[in-house]
């Protein structure tokens, strides 16, 4: 699935193939191929300072969570309790590999792709933090890429990158790479820290957040695939040189995933603030020339934009601004022979079958979506259904114990926004049902 910026020759976006660069090489995986392309070259650099100068180059770069939040990367590791060398207590990396968003398909193929740019930017940050031990907790269904990650460690290992005094440091490092079991929350960093921890995986209350209180109640920096693979070539490179990619509040480069009906879907790595015409430019534009109708800028947790919305910048405060978020970057495109109606029943069913069942409004609150939603694709709901499903749904966003209650409901809310019509139309019988014994082609 791994189709790197390398491979893409397109007119639109400006690329920036920093973390993709690698992608298209042979043998990608091996740290043969790693070594040639210039890896493991930034970690005796960062070896070389102490660990607080890290942290302030990785401050200073601007680089932002690539999870879907966009907090600010080095702060979090600076909100970590300070580090007595004299009396060190536990304190952990751990990297969300559980790469679970809808539409969201970055961090698997740059693991499967670039696992040891992973590893060096797990062994940097780890000492940049005074870690002693990180721990990679990859999603459930990507054995593969656990094997490729496994791997990758085993030859870290036997090079000298990680274990006992790396490069003659005085530095340990243990990594261990940690299958989950195939449950969207677990990508909810508390949850994944209950997981790991040899528990069922649902959210902790914040605060206190893991930096303070995390696996094993130590400190702890929960960072995601793409950030952490960011934090070698920022140590190379230099914080300007990133900052000279993307936008002032946004900087850098960005994975972002096309998919849909693209003509050539896949991952694009441009800077930050690229916008989707320009993707979309790069990705041979809309497949057979339909237009495009709706997108989610980062996933189904994030409000739909319209082909309006084709020039707003896609970084992480333009998206704000234009009233979505940026969050994982996975632009699902869809064109105008979709009903709106029907793509958030399907993303609800999604939410209701991951709900983790420890809060109510989500827990029972995605069910009664989903019957709503199930009335009125197959010509059986009512107009009091509508106001029922946007009140419902605005009584579980906010009120919800994590995230994903908030994500349940803003497909319905965004969707309303832009195109309640088409739910009116098909509870007065203007839209024939779109599935069911009435539909269209049904029999
Ligand atoms: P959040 O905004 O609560 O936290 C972001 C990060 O900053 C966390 O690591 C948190 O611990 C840290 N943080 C925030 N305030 C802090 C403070 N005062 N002190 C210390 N640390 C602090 O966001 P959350 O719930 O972690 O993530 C939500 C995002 O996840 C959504 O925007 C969504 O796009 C994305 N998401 C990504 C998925 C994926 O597959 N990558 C799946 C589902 C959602
Ligand atoms: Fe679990 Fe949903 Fe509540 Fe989150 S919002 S704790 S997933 S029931």
């Amino acid at each position: 699935t791994a189709v790197g910026a390398t491979a893409v020759d397109g007119a639109g976006a400006p690329l920036t193939p920093v973390l993709t660069r690698r992608w298209a090489a042979p043998e990608s995986w091996t740290l043969a191929s790693y070594r040639e392309l210039g890896g493991y070259r930034a970690l005796p650099k960062a070896l070389g300072v102490e660990p607080a100068r890290v942290t302030e180059l990785v401050k200073a770069s601007g680089l932002r969570g690539r999870g879907g939040a966009g907090f600010p990367t080095g702060m979090k590791w600076s909100f970590l309790p300070p580090f007595d060398p004299a009396a060190p207590t536990p304190r952990y990396l751990v990297i969300n590999a559980d790469e679970g968003e809808p539409g969201t398909c970055k961090d698997i193929p740059m693991m499967m792709a670039d696992p040891h740019s992973l590893i060096e930017g797990a062994i940097i940050t780890s000492y940049a933090i005074n870690a002693p031990f990180c721990a990679i907790y990859v999603r459930g269904e990507a054995l593969h890429c656990l094997r490729r990650l496994a791997g990758a460690v085993r030859e870290a290992t036997a090079a000298g990158y990680l274990g006992r005094d790396i490069l003659g440091s005085g530095y340990d490092l243990e990594i261990v790479v940690h299958a989950g079991a195939g449950a969207y929350i677990c990508g909810e960093e508390t949850a994944l820290l209950d997981s790991l921890e040899g528990r069922r995986g649902q959210p902790r209350l914040k605060p206190p957040f893991p930096a303070v209180a995390g696996l094993y109640a130590s400190p702890t920096v929960v960072n995601n695939v793409e950030t952490i693979c960011s934090v070698p070539p920022i140590v190379l490179h230099g914080a300007d040189w990133y900052r000279s990619m993307g936008t002032e509040k946004s900087p850098g480069s960005k994975i972002y995933s096309l998919s849909g009906h693209v003509t050539r879907p896949g991952q694009y790595e441009a800077p930050m603030g690229t916008t989707l015409r320009q993707l979309l430019d790069s990705a041979g534009g809309m497949r057979d020339g339909i237009p495009l109708k709706f997108f989610t800028p980062g996933g189904s947790s994030t409000p739909i934009f319209t082909a309006e919305h084709l020039d707003v910048p896609l970084s992480f405060d333009d998206v704000a601004a234009a009233g979505s978020m940026l969050g994982t970057t996975a632009l699902m495109c869809f064109n105008e022979t979709v009903s709106v109606p029907w793509a958030v029943w399907k993303w609800l069913e999604f939410y209701k079958h991951e709900s983790c069942g420890k809060c109510t409004p989500c827990r029972e609150g995605t069910g009664w979506l989903v019957q709503i939603l199930h009335r009125i694709v197959t010509g059986d709901g009512t107009a009091e259904d509508l106001d029922t499903l946007t009140s419902a749904a605005a009584n579980i966003a906010g009120r919800s114990f994590c995230a994903l209650g908030d994500a349940a409901a803003t497909p319905v809310l965004s969707s309303f926004k832009w195109f309640r019509q088409e739910y009116e139309d098909l509870v007065t019988g203007v839209t024939p049902p779109l599935v069911g014994d009435r539909a269209l082609g049904a029999g």
